[in-house]
C-alpha cells in the first residue's frame, strides 16, 4: 500500500481502464506468473490463498509472501479457520506492503480436522463473519479488504441465506469488494459457473456499488471475449481471469486489443519464445532451478496449446528438469533466439 500511496494511485484505479485481473491460482500465481501477466497488460493480481498459520510461523510461508516493487497493485489472499490467526496473518500482509487483503471463503478443498476454512465457511456463517470481523479489526483502515466467495456452499435455500448474510456482514464491516465465483463449493469445478447469479447480485447490491463497493465476477473465462461477455451480461465491475490465463498471459493483451476496437491477435512463435524464457528465468530466481523445473512443467503443458505442433511440444515440456532443458525445447520448437 505504501508503494500505491507513493505513486498517488488507489488500489482499484485499474478497474476503470482495464476491468480484468489475474485470479488467485494455488500452485500457479506466484510472482513469476504475476510479473509476466503485468507485462501483458494485467493491472491487478491476487496471490494464491496463503494459509494464515504458514505466514504467522515465518520461514518458507513468510518468504513466499514477500513482494517486489513491480508487483503492485496486489491483493494478498488469506485462508484460515481461526479469527485470531487470520487477523495476525492479515497484519503481516499489511507490513509486507500488500495493497489489499483478500479473505478466501471460496476454496472447495476439504476441511481439515473438522474446522472449516475457505468455501466450507459458507456453511458456517457465524464462523465466517467472526473471521471477517477479526480481520477488519486488525487491518482497520490501513488497506482495503475484500472477500472471495462462491455463490453458495450448495444449491439449498439455507446456503443462499448464508451467502447474503456473509456478504452483508462484509459490507457492514467496511470491506471494499467481493469476487464471486458462480459455482457452489459442492460443484468444485464441475458444470458451468452461473453468470445469472452474478446478474442478480449486481442488481441486488446496486446501492452498495454506487457507494463504492466493488463486485467482481469469476468463472468460465477462457477467452478475451468472455471477459466482455461477463461484464455485459452481469454488470460486474471487473472480471477475474483464472484457468484461462495459465500459460496464456496474452489473454490480457488481447482484452486490451478488444477495448481498442481491434481484433485480438494470437501470439507469434517469437513472442511465445520470449515469454517462455522470461517466465522460466523469473521462476528460477524465485524458487531455484529444481523447483522451477517442476513448476514450469505444468505451465509448459498449457503454453504448448498455442504452438502449431502442440502435442510434440507438450511431450517435450513434460521431460524438462532445468533451465538448460527448457532452453533446448525452445531452440527445437520455437526457433533460434532473437538477436539482442
Ligand atoms: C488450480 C486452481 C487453483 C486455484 N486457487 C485459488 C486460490 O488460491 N484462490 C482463489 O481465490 N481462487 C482459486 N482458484 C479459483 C479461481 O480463482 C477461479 O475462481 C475459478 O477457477 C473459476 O474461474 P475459471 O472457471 O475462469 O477458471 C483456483 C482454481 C484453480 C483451477
Amino acid at each position: 500500500m505504501q508503494a500505491m500511496i507513493a505513486s498517488g494511485k488507489g488500489p482499484f484505479d485499474w478497474v476503470a481502464g482495464s476491468p480484468f485481473f489475474q485470479a488467485g491460482l494455488a500452485g500457479y500465481s506466484d510472482a513469476a506468473m504475476r510479473l509476466v501477466a503485468r507485462r501483458h497488460g494485467c493491472g491487478y493480481c491476487i496471490t494464491e490463498a496463503m494459509l494464515d498459520h504458514f505466514l504467522i510461523h515465518g520461514g518458507k510461508g513468510l518468504k513466499a509472501a514477500e513482494l517486489c516493487d513491480a508487483d503492485h497493485p496486489i491483493a494478498g489472499q488469506l485462508m484460515g479457520s481461526h479469527p485470531e490467526e487470520i487477523a495476525a496473518g492479515s497484519k503481516i500482509l499489511v507490513e509486507l506492503d500488500y495493497d489489499v487483503v483478500d479473505i478466501n471463503l471460496a476454496c472447495p478443498v476439504k476441511k481439515i480436522k473438522k474446522k472449516c476454512r475457505g468455501g466450507h465457511l459458507l456453511s458456517a456463517p457465524e464462523e465466517a463473519i467472526a473471521i471477517l470481523d477479526a480481520v477488519a479489526q486488525a487491518v482497520g483502515s490501513d488497506v482495503p479488504m475484500t472477500v472471495k466467495l462462491r455463490r453458495g456452499y450448495d444449491d439449498s435455500p439455507e446456503m443462499a441465506d448464508n451467502f447474503y448474510r456473509i456478504l452483508d456482514a462484509a459490507i457492514g464491516l467496511g470491506y471494499k469488494g467481493v469476487t464471486v465465483h458462480g459455482r457452489t463449493v459442492q460443484q468444485k469445478y464441475i458444470g458451468p459457473s452461473k453468470w445469472p447469479f452474478l446478474t442478480e447480485l449486481t442488481k441486488r447490491y446496486a446501492d452498495a456499488m454506487a457507494g463504492g463497493f466493488h463486485i467482481f465476477g469469476s468463472g468460465d473465462i477462457f477467452s478475451p471475449q468472455a471477459i466482455f461477455d461477463m461484464l455485459g451480461q452481469t454488470g460486474v465491475q471487473a472480471v477475474s481471469v483464472a484457468r484461462g490465463c495459465i500459460g496464456n498471459p496474452w489473454i490480457f493483451q488481447q482484452a486490451h486489443q478488444i477495448i481498442q476496437g481491434q481484433a485480438p491477435t494470437p501470439p507469434t512463435i517469437a513472442e511465445q519464445r520470449d515469454v517462455l524464457l522470461e517466465h522460466f528465468e523469473l521462476s528460477v530466481a524465485l524458487h531455484g532451478e529444481k523447483q522451477a523445473g517442476r513448476m514450469m512443467r505444468k505451465f509448459g503443458i498449457k503454453f504448448s496449446q498455442h504452438h502449431p505442433s502442440g502435442e510434440a511440444v507438450k511431450d517435450a515440456f513434460i521431460r524438462v528438469k532445468n533451465l538448460a532443458d527448457w532452453r533446448a525445447v525452445l531452440d527445437e520448437h520455437y526457433g533460434e533466439p532473437a538477436m539482442l
